[in-house]
Formats: C-alpha cells, sequence, structure tokens
C-alpha cells in the first residue's frame, strides 16, 4: 500500500498547480471543445453551477469522490466552476462538463484531467445518476484519453477508484487502464479511503514531434 497524494477526482481540486508546465496547449481557449457520438465535451459554464449542484451532492455521487462534499452548494460549484476555467486557461489542466447534444445546456457529468509537474495527468469523472448505466462515461473517457495521447505533453494517466466502486474500475478496464495497485486516498471529507489505483501510458506521438 502507498499513499496517494491528490484526490480521487481532479473536478474540484485548487489551483495548487499553477506552476506546472502547460500540458494542454490547444485546449486552453474556452473555443476548444471535443465531440463523441452522443455528446459535447466543452468548458464549464458558470450557468452550470445549480444543474451540476443537483446531482454532484447526492451522497451516491459525492461520496465516491475524494472532493466532493454531499449536499454541495450552488455557490461552492460557482467557485469549482472558476478554478476548472482558471486551470483550463493555464493549461494545466482540461476538464469539460458533458452535455447531450439534443440537450446542450443540460451539464450531466464532468470529466477532466489535471496535470503534475511528472508528466502524469490525475483523472476523474461524476455523472447524474439518472444518467447511469448508458456507457456514457465510457464514451467519454475514451475520447479524453485518446485526445490527451494526441495533444497532451503528458507521459501517462492515473486514476483511483473506492473499492466500493465496480461501476468506475469497469469504465477505466473499458478505456484501457491497467490496475497496479491498491493505496490511500486522503479526503477532507472522507478521511482514508482505499482505492484501486489505475494507469494508462500515453503514446510518444507529441514528444517524438517535439524533439525532431
Ligand atoms: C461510475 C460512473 C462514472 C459510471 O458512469 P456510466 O456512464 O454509468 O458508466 P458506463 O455505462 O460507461 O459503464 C459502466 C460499467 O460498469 C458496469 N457496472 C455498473 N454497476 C456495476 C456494479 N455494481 N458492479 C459491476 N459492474 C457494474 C456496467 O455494467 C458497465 O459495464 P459494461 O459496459 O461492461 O456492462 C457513474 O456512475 C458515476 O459518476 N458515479 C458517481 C461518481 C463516481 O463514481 N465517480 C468516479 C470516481 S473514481
Amino acid at each position: 500500500m502507498f499513499a496517494i497524494p491528490t484526490a480521487i477526482d481532479p473536478t474540484a481540486s485548487e489551483l495548487s498547480h499553477a506552476t506546472t508546465a502547460a500540458f494542454f496547449d490547444i485546449a486552453r481557449d474556452e473555443v476548444f471543445r471535443l465531440e463523441t457520438k452522443r455528446m459535447w465535451l466543452r468548458w464549464p459554464h458558470h450557468t452550470d453551477a445549480a444543474n451540476i449542484a443537483s446531482w454532484a451532492g447526492l451522497a451516491e455521487v459525492a461520496d465516491m469522490t475524494a472532493t466532493w462534499p454531499i449536499d454541495v452548494t450552488d455557490t461552492n460549484v460557482r467557485q469549482r466552476i472558476a478554478t476548472a476555467r482558471a486551470e483550463n486557461s493555464s493549461g494545466t489542466a482540461m476538464r469539460f462538463v458533458m452535455v447531450n447534444k439534443d440537450q446542450p445546456t443540460y451539464a450531466m457529468g464532468q470529466i477532466g484531467i489535471v496535470g503534475h509537474a511528472n508528466g502524469t495527468g490525475h483523472v476523474g469523472y461524476h455523472l447524474d445518476p439518472a444518467c447511469n448505466g448508458l456507457g456514457l462515461m465510457t464514451e467519454a473517457l475514451t475520447r479524453v484519453v485518446e485526445i490527451a495521447g494526441h495533444v497532451s505533453g503528458l507521459t501517462q494517466l492515473d486514476a483511483g477508484v473506492r473499492l466500493i466502486n465496480p461501476a468506475s474500475r469497469r469504465v477505466l478496464e473499458k478505456c484501457g487502464f491497467v490496475h497496479v495497485g491498491q493505496g490511500i486516498s486522503t479526503s477532507a471529507f472522507r478521511g482514508d479511503m482505499p482505492v484501486d489505483q489505475f494507469e494508462h501510458l500515453l503514446p510518444q506521438r507529441r514528444r517524438l514531434a517535439w524533439a525532431a
């Protein structure tokens, strides 16, 4: 067992990596968005706050994360959105809201990668439970991993999943993450939590281009 200093999900961390290199240059402007078969993955908007708070603070959702409190307030989500947008601008993170193409103003989930100085990106996500079981997170994460491999300066991704969260573990496995062990994630809201740890190596494409 080893300690995992980072949060289980990066959708709400503080802007603590301001000195980290910009890993996501192409994603630093709000115009950047990703398309999947059913969804747009776009920057979070300030107007998403009440919508996200309505499901992110449910116990069944928040308890699976390290950084979200149960009953999170609209005000707190607004602050998190401001932080997420600042991190996207700095290129240290790539955080998206997941919206259905048919319902583009309804933020049904969030997914993101936070880059760290050692070149590892920490992955996190959460979804409105009304949308569970439709393959949406697998669809979103597949695209996010693909784009991280193409345009980021990261060498690998990692993720931590509570042992009581087989659905999230399955999502990671379906997206090519490999189980590498167990550790402890320390959460301000949940204390010390045993987690399964996963990794995904990224292709060398961008680094080779830089070297050329
Ligand atoms: C976990 C979560 C992301 C899953 O999102 P989703 O869109 O429902 O996931 P998908 O439909 O893409 O895939 C879920 C997979 O888990 C499986 N699954 C669901 N519940 C399961 C369970 N109790 N045991 C085992 N597998 C389970 C599904 O069958 C599916 O696998 P399959 O395609 O092989 O059948 C979502 O429920 C969520 O956000 N939960 C709360 C927050 C959270 O857990 N965040 C992640 C923190 S690490």
